[in-house]
């Protein structure tokens, strides 16, 4: 039997939607407000979900306290109140879509999580567009 636990958590931060290989005009069409050159920020929310099997002794899938200090270290420590593009390494040669910082955040955390138990990450860049990332 397996359970998924649920945590949730918040980050600020800033990006700008660019391709390199695109001229700015390209890069508006496709990124829009987002494009911006002096960049903009947003509420990002999070929802980190590991799931396995209950460990008999606790009766935890994982103790929710340890997964909040995974999240304080690994995503808002690392992520909160930075310009993504200029302060995160990934970014320096990833762009910041919904989509790459998921997948960055999603490796964090699995990298600190007990083998066996599945992660998957949702991220909500506004209250109405959100990713998810499982792993494959
Ligand atoms: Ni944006």
């Amino acid at each position: 039997m397996k359970v998924t636990v649920n945590r949730k958590a918040h980050f600020n931060a800033a990006h700008r939607l660019y391709n390199p290989n695109w001229d700015d005009a390209k890069n508006k069409e496709v990124y829009g407000k987002c494009s911006n050159p002096h960049y903009h920020g947003h509420n990002y929310e999070l929802i980190v979900s590991v799931r396995g099997e209950i460990d008999p002794e606790t009766g935890f899938v994982m103790n929710l306290d340890v997964l909040r200090r995974i999240i304080e270290v690994e995503v808002e420590d690392y992520l909160d109140h930075k310009n993504l593009n200029i302060e995160v390494e990934e970014f320096k040669t990833l762009n910041p879509t919904a989509e790459n910082i998921v997948i960055v955040i999603w490796n964090k955390i699995k990298a600190k999580l007990d083998q066996g138990l599945d992660l998957k990450v949702t991220l909500y860049e506004t209250p109405r567009n959100f990713v998810e990332y499982s792993g494959d």
